[in-house]
């Protein structure tokens, strides 16, 4: 012990046995949390969270105590020594550090082993699905539940957002960090911003197991509506969507775009992608064609914002968190049965209510079944009161898988560039505005991206329908549609709502 006059413990000795304490404590709890872990079979996530993120921090800040309370004292001893006989730092004939190497080389050991264990466990704890979704349950919860009803439900969200490698796994473990700290100390904003500027690029991710040599022809679609009339009029498009892909010169179809050999690049001045008034394609043959809208600025391409090399996600902006939009939604629900369209006008109500805003979810639901039991509290034939208590239920479901006001994310604030109904997407290039110098447009010509081969104002009638090119016809005679005019001029989606003016103008 060393002298100690005062009677004071030296401040370097109670970090000492404070580090001492918390290693072997830590350590302990750590070994029989993984043991537990291992055998349990599956990681819950908050034994996951202590396991391998808050235990590793202990058992790393008590190692860094005792390490420090050890130099400490052996700088102190060598100043307390100096002119007598010389010291040194490790001294084989010193018993005392004898057994201090033996302790701590044990300790390596069992450490080594623990951490081999626990960093492997804990690379598979952090890329689980449940720790990015939960950790921060309740700030993702949007994209958690639009996920888990996506194509990709299986895949695991790392597969998308960090994909294989390790410059990846550390510079997502880095902004993961950040996150955690934004989310401890709630300065993060509302809702989670999209699209991710930084996100990987798709061929390191989705081609690991789509590649677009793999595409090739058509795709079939069937797409059901009902009208807001009262009978609530169905009504069924049969898209053959020409996919197509394959490289370079063969390439063909909508895949054509992401074919090796050609290249799109864009750049849009908004930060969400919307607008895009300058497009280049460069052909295999290394020549360039720009094309522009009528609204471009030639400013845009000396400033800051990115040229952007087209990729699936351009198109595929929402593969696994798809807020799909209420129309949709109440139209698949009347397809299966699960809203039924005979009763009255059922379609027009549901669709009234879900184009309302509400400051909570809670309220969005009673609202709900309030304004539908008012409506058909007198419905004709009384058979159908059933029905609408299932419609309401249904109603609530909808609302709940595609707004999230407590998260300030619904289908508006996401848009979806897959087709051209609610947002331009494909038109933000294809609208026949975009020019080139010679004055060609990019393609607006409907057969060019898919052919109808079947409408009508019945499933049944569309299925069994032979197979002949149409002309589309809208559901709700409206005469001929103007050529030019695009669908999103009557059916775009609405402004993205804003949460906080909206909550702002309420209090
Ligand atoms: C099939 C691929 C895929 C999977 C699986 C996936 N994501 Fe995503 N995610 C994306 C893409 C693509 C975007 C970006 C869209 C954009 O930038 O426009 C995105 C965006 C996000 C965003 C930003 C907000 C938004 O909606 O744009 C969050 C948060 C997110 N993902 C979390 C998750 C979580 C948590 C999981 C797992 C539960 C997951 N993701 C699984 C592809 C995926
Ligand atoms: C780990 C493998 C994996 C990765 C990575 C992956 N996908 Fe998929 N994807 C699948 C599987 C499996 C299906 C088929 C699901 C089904 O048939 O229901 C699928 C289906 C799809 C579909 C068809 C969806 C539909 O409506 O049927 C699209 C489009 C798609 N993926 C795009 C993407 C995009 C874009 C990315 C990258 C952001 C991506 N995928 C990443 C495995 C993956
Ligand atoms: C120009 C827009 C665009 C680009 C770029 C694009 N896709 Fe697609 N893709 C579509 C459209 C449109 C469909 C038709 C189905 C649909 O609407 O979802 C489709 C269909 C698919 C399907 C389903 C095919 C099937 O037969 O079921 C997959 C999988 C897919 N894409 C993956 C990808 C991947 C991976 C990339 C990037 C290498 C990519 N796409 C790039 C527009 C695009
Ligand atoms: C960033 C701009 C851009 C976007 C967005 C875009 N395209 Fe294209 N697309 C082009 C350009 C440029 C061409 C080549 C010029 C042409 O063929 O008129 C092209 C060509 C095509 C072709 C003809 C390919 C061939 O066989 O020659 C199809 C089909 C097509 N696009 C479908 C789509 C679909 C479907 C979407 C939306 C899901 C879409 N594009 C979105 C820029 C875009
Ligand atoms: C650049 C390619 C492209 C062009 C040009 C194009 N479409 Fe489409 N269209 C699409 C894609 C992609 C979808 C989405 C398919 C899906 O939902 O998977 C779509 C969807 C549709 C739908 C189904 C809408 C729904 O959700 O019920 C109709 C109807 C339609 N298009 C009609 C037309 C007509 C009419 C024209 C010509 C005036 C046209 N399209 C031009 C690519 C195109
Ligand atoms: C001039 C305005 C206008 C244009 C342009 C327009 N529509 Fe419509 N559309 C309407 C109106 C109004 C309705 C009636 C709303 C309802 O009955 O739900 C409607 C209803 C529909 C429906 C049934 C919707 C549902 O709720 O299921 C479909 C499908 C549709 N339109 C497709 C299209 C397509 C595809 C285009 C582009 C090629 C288009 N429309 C362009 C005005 C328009």
């Amino acid at each position: 012990m060393p002298q100690n006059p005062s009677g004071k413990i030296p401040l370097q000795q109670l970090i000492g046995v404070i580090g001492w304490i918390l290693t072997v404590s830590a350590a302990a709890v750590g070994a029989v949390l993984i043991l537990y872990d291992i055998n349990s079979g599956h990681s819950s996530l908050y034994t996951g969270v202590v396991t391998y993120m808050l235990i590793p921090v202990f058992l790393g800040c008590g190692l860094l105590m005792v390490v420090i309370a050890w130099v400490g004292r052996l700088r102190g001893r060598r100043k307390q020594q100096e002119g007598d006989e010389p010291s040194y730092l490790l001294d084989l004939n010193n018993p005392q550090h004898v057994n201090r190497i033996k302790a701590l080389g044990i300790f390596t050991v069992l450490f080594a082993c623990l951490s081999a264990v626990g960093g492997y466990r804990s690379y598979h704890f952090t890329e689980s699905t449940e720790f990015c979704g939960l950790t921060c349950h309740q700030v993702m919860e949007p994209e958690f539940v639009t996920y888990q009803s996506s194509p990709h439900a299986k895949v695991a969200c790392v597969e998308c957002h960090i994909g294989s490698g390790a410059d990846w796994y550390v510079k997502s473990k880095m902004s993961g960090l950040r996150q955690v700290y934004a989310y401890l100390t709630d300065s993060y904003e509302l809702p989670i911003e999209t699209p991710i500027h930084n996100l990987r690029p798709a061929r390191e991710t989705c081609q690991e197991c789509h590649w677009p040599e793999k595409f090739s022809g058509n795709l079939e679609k069937t797409i059901k509506h009902y009208t807001s009339e009262e009978d609530n009029h169905p009504y069924a498009v049969r898209l053959t969507l020409k996919v197509g892909g394959g490289s370079g010169e063969y390439a063909s179809g909508i895949h054509w775009h992401v074919s090796s050999g050609y290249k799109i690049e864009y750049i849009s001045p908004d930060n969400k992608r919307l607008e895009i008034p300058w497009v280049k394609m460069t052909s295999p043959d290394g020549k360039e064609t720009v094309f522009t809208s009528e609204d471009f600025d030639p400013d845009i391409l000396n400033s800051t914002h990115e040229i952007r090399t087209m990729d699936c996600i351009d198109c595929h902006n929402r593969p696994s968190h798809i807020f799909k939009d209420p129309m949709r939604l109440v139209n698949e629900a009347m397809a299966n049965g699960k809203i039924d369209g005979g009763i009255p006008e059922i379609k027009y109500n549901v669709m009234e209510l879900l184009n309302e805003f509400y400051a909570t979810t809670q309220e969005a639901h009673e609202r709900i079944e309030t304004t539908l039991n008012e409506t058909y509290a007198e419905v004709e034939p009384a058979t159908l009161e059933e029905k609408v208590t299932q419609a309401i239920d249904s109603v609530k479901e909808i609302y709940s898988s595609t707004f999230f006001p407590e998260r300030h994310v619904d289908w508006t604030t996401h848009p979806d560039f897959s087709g051209h109904f609610r947002w331009d997407g494909c038109y933000r290039c294809h609208d026949g505005e975009h020019k080139s110098e010679t004055g060609v447009a990019i393609t607006n010509d409907c057969n060019n991206c898919h052919l109808i081969s079947g409408q009508a104002e019945g499933f049944k009638e569309v299925a069994n329908m032979g197979y002949e090119l149409q002309d589309f016809y809208h559901p709700l005679d409206m005469g001929e549609l103007d050529e030019g005019d695009k669908c999103t001029d009557c059916h775009g989606a609405p402004e993205p709502t804003d949460y906080m003016e909206l909550a702002a103008s309420n209090n």
